[in-house]
């Protein structure tokens, strides 16, 4: 070429919970059944979506209105309905003028993060989604800059390392957290939410808060959204319906922004997302529609606690059935619907095996682990793959150097999730103890 025509962040750009999918393909090509646990889409995992809800979505589709373009923020009624629910309960108050709607919060994020300033910063946890990492990185065009969570402790947020690393870096301007979180599981007390609003306050930050997973809260716990406790600070938070009702294939997500009017900067940047979304014109327009309708419907409430109960016994299914394997660290998942295992220092080499007994698939597991770079996370997921069909993601593909994977609770049937849950118990300790 000429000049260069690649991006300088494009390196950054990885998926590895969708790239493991061409290898789960390919061994399934050569008869090995497979159990998707990589992503995190309950309908592609056999969630029936009720009649009633399917009714609201039929009807809304003889409406003409629905095939037109939607004001660029989103259709007024629906931003209403979502102002309403926002403010009362001591929440930061927003007006509908606080609300873009983007199509899923994918959408939402790559803009997010791709009209800030190219030198500032937003520093993200360690595992994260890495929608928002990669998206970070590749608007600074370098690694992410995070801070751990803290798999010896209920996979919080380390706050003290936290402070430390906005302190001394002064290109950070903005945290986020996803609460709950994605990959862990982890549910944030209110104290923690409120440390963490204290350290933006502090250093003049703002926060993006990943909120997407909120109604989706198990096993006794409590927190709080981050229009609760955000007080004066500056703030975005993203919030969608990929997961809640669920409908991922609806693309549909929105932020709320708390206090842009206190601070200039941060209003002229929000001004410069919605002015990208307005060259963009809009964003799905019958979602905006139904989803008013569906969580006013009469029998959302009982739906919605079904699913959550459901989590919650597999969330109880799986840390039974996995934490008392010697070398691994596992906390329970209390909301969203992930589980992430963490094998402590050491417990993984280059010598590790399962047993296989295809020699096809034996020999493209071994080409696979032949790359002399792979990290042993990677290697253990290729075996546990070939030999026992499970397909998680490498713990490493999650913006972490720390060791291990990440697995969905999203199994509708309760005996495949036992079997699959007992398979992967016996594939951990074989691994583990194969050298
Ligand atoms: C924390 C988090 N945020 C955002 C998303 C993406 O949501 P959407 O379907 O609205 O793009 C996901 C999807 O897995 C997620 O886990």
């Amino acid at each position: 070429m000429r000049t260069g025509i690649v991006h300088i962040g494009a390196q950054e750009l990885t998926y590895e919970i969708r790239n493991i999918i061409r290898v789960a393909d390919k061994l399934q090509e050569l008869g090995v059944p497979v159990y998707l646990e990589n992503i995190g889409d309950p309908v592609a995992k056999g969630e029936k979506i009720p009649d009633w809800m399917k009714e609201i979505v039929s009807r809304l589709v003889m409406d003409d209105d629905c095939y037109g373009y939607c004001p660029t923020q989103g259709l007024l009624e629906t931003r209403e309905f979502l102002v309403a629910m926002n403010n009362g309960n001591g929440h930061c108050r927003i007006t509908p003028d606080d609300i873009i709607f983007f199509n899923g919060l994918g959408d939402a994020i790559t803009k997010v993060y791709g009209f800030l300033r190219r030198t500032a910063r937003v520093i993200t946890p360690s595992p994260t989604y890495t929608t928002h990492s990669a998206s970070e990185a590749a608007h600074a065009g370098l690694p992410p800059v995070c801070y751990p969570l803290d798999p010896h402790n209920h996979w919080y947020p380390d706050i003290h390392e936290l402070r430390r690393r906005v302190k001394y870096n002064p290109a950070v301007a903005g945290i986020l957290l996803i609460n709950p979180d994605n990959p862990t599981g982890a549910v944030f007390p209110e104290s923690l939410l409120k440390e963490i609003v204290d350290i933006a306050a502090e250093f003049d930050l703002f926060i993006i808060a990943d909120e997407i997973y909120h109604n989706l809260v198990y096993n006794g716990q409590k927190t709080e959204m981050l229009a609760a406790v955000i007080g004066e600070v500056p703030a975005i938070s993203m919030k969608g319906i990929s997961k809640e009702l669920p409908w991922p294939g609806s693309r549909c997500g929105w932020i709320e922004v708390y206090n842009a009017q206190k601070n200039s900067q941060f209003e002229t940047y929000i001004q410069s997302i919605l002015s990208a979304k307005m060259v963009e014109v809009c964003s799905t327009t019958l979602p905006q529609k139904a989803f008013p309708c569906i969580l006013e419907h009469p029998e959302y409430p009982a739906y919605l606690e079904k699913r959550r109960l459901r989590y919650e016994k597999f969330s109880q299914i799986a840390h039974d059935q996995l934490k008392d394997i010697p070398g691994v660290l596992v906390n329970r998942t209390n909301g969203a619907f992930y589980m992430s295992l963490a094998f402590e220092d050491g417990c993984l080499n280059r010598q590790q095996t399962l047993s296989i007994s295809n020699p096809s698939v034996r020999a493209l597991v071994e080409e696979l682990v032949s790359d002399p770079h792979i990290q042993p996370d990677k290697r253990f997921v290729y075996y546990l793959l070939a030999a026992t069909g499970i397909c998680v993601v490498p713990l490493t593909s999650f913006n972490t150097s720390l060791q291990g994977f990440r697995l969905t609770l999203l199994e509708p049937d309760e005996d495949c999730f036992n079997k699959m849950i007992y398979t992967l118990r016996n594939g951990i300790k074989d691994y583990i103890n194969a050298y």
